[in-house]
């Protein structure tokens, strides 16, 4: 099922039993978040707050906070199906696309039609600008302040459209905006985001550069504005192909850009290069409060959204938290990118408590010496992978989920004195420990079975495992004692 917009979803959610109303009046100040973040550690519902304080305007939040509303998000039963659309979209890319057209001439035909169909569609009517106004007042707007110290009210969930001025192509991205004043907003793109490149690229041409801004889309387009989609696909499109059905896209009225029909909310306006205002603090995906630091602001010229609209919004904080949730399934789903470039990855876990950009745990089919290493480097030019300060790479047959196996591993595995590469480079603006903000240093683990040829002299000892045929007749002996059998069916 592909949904149309925002509302179709909740209503969806709503019959499934994956939603409660919250009838109380709550506050967008702190309340919200300490309800969403409770219902989120309890693996709880989307809520949807009826009655907000000082808002006309109802707000959603934890609707993307657990696989299984991801999975619906994108039309699929599960996250698994979804990562095999996006496998079957990756096989259609040159040169393996031109392949697969030569071995699979049917399949490659009917995805090409698929791709056709499912390209976004412009309209010039749409329910986003059934209303619309030219006096901004973000007050009227159910804004959150997630924590006791940010710095202000803060846009949580909102997707921020832009343009390549040398290009044309638009860009969508999820960056948070902080309330200024009555029309403008803090625009927090850090400096490794398209956003932010698209700015200097404005700025260097001296020009105002235009920018949209929806709350509150259709859960693919949301979900595919957070997704690593190669830059030069639109995120529009790839969110067509996600959930299969085209996205609708409507010229802004006053910019020269477009934004989904079935939006709840649109704010147009721009930002001027060489103009700043201190931003935050801001409770971050960190846990931590992000610094007061000067980013460039958004003039919010006009306003326009459909009638009765839901304002949707998230909070970010120490994990678990929905954007933490969003990062994992990003990780499974888009596994299949990273094989394309490097297909003797096995599988690959980023542990939330890395904060998903800190901490990686690769498994490898290991076939040269230093082969650990080479796909360490790979995965550092890998797109937002840049980050990653910890990789550990182990051998194909170690379950990287399994964070006790891998502590084995390391622990046992990697000497310090060689197996550590020790690496500078960008890293990521959140990150609190390096000294310098955006660089830092990185440390690859190769945590794999030593080879002769990685200068490892000694035999490597052979690993003691039970035989197989005493395990088998163990398993035949505890179906004769049920009790034993119970005793011994517990993990620790
Ligand atoms: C809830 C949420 C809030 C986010 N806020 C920001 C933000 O304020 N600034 C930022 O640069 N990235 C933020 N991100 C991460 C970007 O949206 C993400 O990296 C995305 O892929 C856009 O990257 P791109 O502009 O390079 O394509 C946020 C992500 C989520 C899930």
């Amino acid at each position: 099922m592909a949904w149309k917009n925002l509302g179709e979803f909740l209503t969806s959610l709503e019959e499934k039993g994956d939603l409660v109303r919250v009838r109380s009046k709550v506050s967008p100040r702190l309340e919200m978040t300490e309800l969403a973040l409770r219902a989120l550690r309890a693996d709880g519902p989307a809520l949807l707050f009826e009655q907000v304080e000082g808002s006309d305007w109802p707000v959603a939040i934890n609707v993307l906070g657990s696989d299984r509303r991801i999975a619906q998000a994108l039309g699929r039963q599960d996250l698994g199906e979804a990562a095999g659309t996006i496998a079957d979209l990756l096989a259609m890319k040159p040169p393996s696309g031109i392949v697969a057209m030569i071995r699979e001439p049917g399949k490659t035909l009917d995805l090409l039609q698929q791709l056709r169909s499912l390209a976004p569609k412009r309209v010039s009517t749409a329910a986003c600008q059934k209303n619309e106004t030219d006096r901004v007042d973000l007050g009227r707007l159910p804004i959150l302040t997630c924590w006791p110290k940010d710095g202000g009210p803060t846009v949580t969930f909102p997707l921020v459209i832009t343009k390549n001025p040398e290009t044309g192509e638009s860009h969508t991205g999820i960056y948070r905006l902080q309330r200024y004043g009555a029309d403008t907003l803090g625009m927090h793109w850090q400096t490794h985001r398209v956003g932010a490149e698209n700015f200097r690229r404005w700025s260097r041409a001296g020009k105002d550069m235009p920018v949209a801004v929806v709350i509150g889309a259709d859960p693919a387009s949301i979900f595919s504005s957070l997704a690593p989609v190669p830059e030069g696909i639109s995120k529009f499109a790839f969110s067509g192909l996600m959930r299969g059905r085209p996205v609708e896209l409507v010229p802004c009225r006053t910019v020269d850009l477009e934004v989904p029909a079935e939006s709840e909310f649109v704010l147009e306006g721009y930002v001027r290069p060489g103009e700043s205002h201190v931003e935050g603090p801001f409770g971050d995906h960190t846990g931590y409060y992000s610094l007061p630091e000067p980013f460039p602001v958004m003039h919010v010229t006009h306003m326009t959204w459909r009638d009765r609209p839901t304002y949707l919004a998230t909070v970010t904080g120490k994990p678990p938290t929905e954007d933490a949730v969003l990062g994992r399934a990003i990780t499974r789903l888009f596994l299949p990118v990273i094989r394309m470039v490097l297909p003797e990855v096995k599988d690959m876990d980023l542990p939330m408590e890395g904060l998903f950009i800190n901490l990686a745990v690769v498994s490898i089919r290991k076939s040269y010496p230093y082969h650990a290493r080479k796909v360490m480097h790979a995965l550092w030019g890998l797109g937002q992978m840049m980050f990653v300060r910890y990789i550990v790479v182990v051998d194909e047959d170690v379950n990287p989920h399994d964070l006790r196996e891998v502590l084995y591993r390391v622990s046992l595995q990697a000497d310090p004195a060689e197996d550590f590469e020790l690496v500078r480079g960008p890293v990521d603006q959140l990150s609190v420990s390096n000294r310098l903000e955006n660089v830092g240093g990185k440390v690859g683990i190769d945590a794999t079975k030593k080879w002769s040829g990685e200068g490892y002299p000694r035999p490597w000892p052979e690993e003691a495992r039970m035989d197989p045929a005493v395990q088998a007749r163990i398993d035949a002996l505890l179906s004769a004692e049920p009790r034993l059998a119970q005793v011994l069916s517990a993990r620790r």
